[in-house]
């Protein structure tokens, strides 16, 4: 009967300790949330300035403009993007140069935005 207690008491330790592996990481990391991908809108200021300054305007700034190619003005974002070249060097489309050079490739939240603002006519929003 002790033996059987024992028994017990070890199995329902062992199921409380492990009875955590199936619970959401959300809920778990609030913080992992926020960092989740939203597309819901692509906007200029808000979002596609700021990966033009993380990932091209070192080398594509209206001072130094690598290839004629300036990325940190709205004007010419918007000249690259109607011309397609940036959706084609960002995707690694074939055909054009894949940007950023001698890096990887963007995030695919990144890509998935800048995607989307093209896709909805490159606005100044
Ligand atoms: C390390 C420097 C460097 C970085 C960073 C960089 N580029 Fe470039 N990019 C170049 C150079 C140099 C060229 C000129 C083409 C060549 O000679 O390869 C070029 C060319 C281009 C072109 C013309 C492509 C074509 O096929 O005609 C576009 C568009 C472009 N870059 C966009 C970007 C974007 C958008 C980013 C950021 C995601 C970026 N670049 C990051 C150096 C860079």
């Amino acid at each position: 009967m002790k033996n059987m207690f024992r028994t017990i008491v070890v199995c329902l330790s062992v199921f409380s300790l492990t009875s955590c592996y199936y619970d959401i990481q959300e809920e778990l990391h609030p913080e992992s949330a926020s960092q989740a991908c939203d597309t819901t809108v692509a906007q200029y200021s808000t979002q596609i300035m700021a990966i033009m300054q993380n990932s091209c305007n070192s080398c594509h700034s209206t001072g130094s403009a690598s290839g004629g190619i300036i990325t940190d003005t709205y004007q010419e974002v918007k000249r690259i993007a109607d011309n397609g070249t940036l959706v084609g060097s960002v995707n690694h489309t074939a055909g054009f140069r894949a940007m950023p050079q001698n890096a990887p490739k963007l995030s695919s939240c990144n890509l998935q935005l800048i995607n989307k603002w093209v896709r909805e006519g490159s606005l100044n929003n």
